[in-house]
């Protein structure tokens, strides 16, 4: 397996591989959630590079970009265990110059939901996801459906910019007992980690509602809330899958998504119906 930490020596690299290339953009602590991503990208490519970027600028001042978990060494293990061809593993000052050109997220998908909170965020993920991209030029980009809304944002750049990457959306792993798989989850204390299934268990009552008939968007977010109670939710929300606000659930396109702070610990998860 190839360590690279120079984008230029990422960029030659590429160009010796033959066959289709699978990318998996990460910024490490690897869980089973990312070797899915890995594990699908090495089924389905000749090739598969992992990237490894705590990245900064998708970080707000005042967010856990310091204390953000790095495990370079048994992530590394992991990737080469995997099959995986090569790992980037870049510094900041090797990725971003003082004065260039800058992506942003469209305003309003940019700005909601997650983006209202973290203004500027997706702008950092585009801006590097983006860079990443020109440097391994994939034709196949795995991400988790864990992060609907940067996936979507993503698929959104991937169609207006005409970037020749097929975008792959990939399900959410979750612990046995419904906790979605999360690099954030070692922030949890025991007690904690026990408060943090209202996240996915809020979820699956939605869906039993809906299974019941129950489509109307605003029952179903204030069922959510009681689930969740006490913590401090965020939002709770259900909407069309392109982020759009609806009424009743349209099966097949809708996205109920949460986001809740367990203790200090801002956790997301949502499903797709
Ligand atoms: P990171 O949080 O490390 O996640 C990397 C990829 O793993 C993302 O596509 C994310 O959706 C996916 N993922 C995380 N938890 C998952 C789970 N439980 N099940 C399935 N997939 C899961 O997302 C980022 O990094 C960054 O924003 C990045 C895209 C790398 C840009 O810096």
């Amino acid at each position: 397996m190839k360590i690279v930490s120079q984008p230029e020596e990422l960029a030659q690299f590429r160009q010796t591989l033959q066959g289709s290339v699978g990318f998996v953009p990460t910024m490490g602590a690897l869980h089973n959630g990312h070797l899915s991503l890995i594990k699908r990208s090495i089924a389905e490519n000749d090739h598969t590079v992992v990237s490894l970027f705590v990245n900064p600028t998708q970080f707000l001042p005042g967010e856990d970009l310091s204390t953000y978990p790095r495990r370079q060494e048994a992530d590394l293990k992991l990737c080469r265990l995997a099959g995986v061809d090569a790992v980037f593993t870049p510094q900041a000052t090797a990725m971003y110059s003082i004065e260039e050109p800058i992506l942003c997220a469209p305003d309003t998908l940019g700005y909601m939901l997650e983006g209202l909170r973290r203004p500027g965020h997706f702008d950092g993920v585009l801006r590097v996801v983006l860079k990443l991209f020109n440097l391994t030029q994939p034709a196949h980009a795995y991400f988790g459906k864990k992060d609907a809304q940067q996936l979507y944002l993503i698929q959104n750049m991937v169609r207006t910019l005409f970037l020749p990457v097929s975008i792959v959306p990939c399900d959410i792993v979750r612990e046995e007992d419904g906790l979605a798989l999360s690099s954030r989850n070692v922030y949890l204390s025991p007690d904690e980690r026990q408060e943090a299934l209202k996240l996915s268990k809020a979820l699956k009552h939605a869906s039993r509602l809906v299974i019941q008939k129950e489509f109307h968007a605003k029952v179903l977010e204030r069922t959510m809330q009681e689930t969740l109670a006490p913590l401090h939710v965020e939002y709770a929300r259900v909407l069309r899958r392109d982020f759009t606000p609806l009424e009743r659930v349209e099966l097949g396109n809708t996205l109920i998504a949460i986001a809740a702070y367990v203790g200090s610990t801002r956790l997301i998860d949502n499903l797709w119906i």
